[in-house]
């Protein structure tokens, strides 16, 4: 295998999505030339180890990453030494603040003349934003740029080389409890996998699956896992707000394991198979057989009938779906909907019962603009995996905002640097 990519026009990168249901790990070659991005492998295993997204089982979460990464290792055939990470979970917790910074006064500049801002200067305010009172045992994951407001103009989205005397930034911040992204990271690092960045999943999901003008007009982001689901409100190019129910698909195969008295993993094939999250588009002639046990009597069951129970939980889920949706408080409607992404996306007819509940569009949202092994990925449940390779780009346009690896000292003395630049 290639330890180093020896192709110096490509540069690999690896995502590996901490899923509380799946563990998977994408490898690609992304084109320093054309910013092509090549899927080359991807691994998948069975979660395992992991509790409201903190590992309660160390060496059965290191179990499943190395199944994944070895699968993804051997199609690609590429050697994984460093990966970006998703984490999920119910302690994830975000809110909308601010910070705001009077603009220094160059040397040359006249008292009526107002201030160039630079890129220090954005760095400034962002610091304002993320010096938030958080309990000691909270980390801020990312720090996310809503909008910049310069003096009384607001909406700015890139405030650099702009003139004023005071500059805010809103920014939407997401918290994650330390020693979940610690348990995480070491886990990896155990494994030999340098951590490159940690990423929350509902934002690794919308990462390859909306478009710009989604982001801009307005578009709900879910993404349904097995015990959470993700929402994560754009508008105006920003986060507005984001959260993590406590529910997901999961549930769905639980009610028909106890409605239908079969074990999980058989109720998980029947929903695969059978299920529809509109028992009305199901039909009440096509049945089923239901696994037999210790002699048992056969027993057949009708789609129609599945489907009851299941359109019942998926109408709670997206239920809770929209009360997030309205707690973003967004005035203006979305333009763009919601759309769904995750393995529980993958249910079917979930799109009209969304519409029916949601009152608004809706879409499945998979994996765009990618080249290579596409067909394995071209899902809904692959979004967050393949999100997450896209993550050094959306890093670098980030910085200075949200550099959350880079220690409180490490970013002081960086600051103080291009401050005392500033001065030449
Ligand atoms: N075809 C399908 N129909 C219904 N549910 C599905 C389908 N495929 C996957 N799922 C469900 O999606 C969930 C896993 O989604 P995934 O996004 O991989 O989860 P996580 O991120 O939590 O690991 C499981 O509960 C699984 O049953
Ligand atoms: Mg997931």
């Amino acid at each position: 295998m290639k330890g180093i990519n020896m192709n110096t026009s490509t540069t690999l990168r690896v995502g590996l999505d901490i899923g509380s249901s799946f563990i998977s790990c994408a490898i690609a070659e992304k084109s320093n030339e054309t910013d092509e991005m090549k899927l080359m492998g991807i691994g998948r295993a069975p979660s395992a180890g992991l509790k409201n997204g903190s590992v309660v089982h160390r060496d059965k979460l290191m179990d499943a990453i190395e199944t994944a990464v070895k699968d993804a290792e051997l199609m690609s055939g590429h050697k994984v030494d460093k990966a970006v990470l998703s984490i999920s979970g119910v302690n994830i917790r975000s809110i909308n603040t601010q910070g705001a910074i009077a603009i220094q006064k160059s040397q040359h500049s006249s008292m009526f003349v107002e201030n160039e801002i630079t890129e220090n200067d954005v760095f400034r305010v962002m610091e304002m934003a993320r010096a938030l009172s958080l309990p000691p045992d909270r980390d801020i994951m990312h720090v996310l740029p809503q909008e910049y407001v310069i003096d009384t103009m607001d909406n700015i989205k890139d405030p650099v080389g702009m003139s004023g005397r005071r500059l805010e930034a809103k920014v939407h911040l997401i918290t994650v409890p330390s020693t979940a992204t610690k348990n995480l990271v070491n886990c990896a690092e155990e494994w030999g996998i340098q951590v490159e960045g940690l990423v929350f999943q509902g934002l690794a999901s919308g990462l390859t699956s909306l478009d710009s003008d989604e982001k801009e007009l307005g578009v709900a982001l879910i993404n349904i896992g097995g015990d959470t689901t993700e929402v994560v409100v754009y508008h105006n190019d920003g986060i507005r707000h984001s959260a993590v129910l406590g529910i997901g698909s999961k549930s769905i195969t639980n009610d028909i394991a106890v409605m239908l008295q079969i074990g999980m993993s058989e109720a998980e094939d029947i929903k695969k198979k059978y299920a529809s999250a509109k028992a009305s588009m199901s039909s009440t002639e096509l049945e089923f057989d239901l696994p037999v046990k210790n002699g048992g009597l056969a027993r057949k069951v009708s789609e129609h009938e599945l489907s009851r129970y299941v359109e019942a939980r998926a109408q709670e889920i997206l239920q809770l779906i929209a009360r997030e949706i309205q707690r973003a408080d967004i005035r203006e409607r979305l333009t763009y909907g919601v759309v769904l992404t995750g393995g529980g996306a993958q249910l079917r007819n979930i799109v009209p019962l969304a519409q029916e509940i949601l009152k608004m569009r809706v879409r499945l949202g998979i994996p765009k603009n990618l080249s290579g092994a596409v067909d394995i990925a071209s899902n809904p449940e692959h979004t967050a995996v393949i999100g997450l390779l896209h993550w050094n780009d959306v890093k670098a346009e980030l910085a200075p905002a949200d550099s959350p690896t880079k220690p409180t000292v490490e970013r002081a003395v960086n600051w103080l640097k291009t401050w005392i630049k500033g001065f030449y």
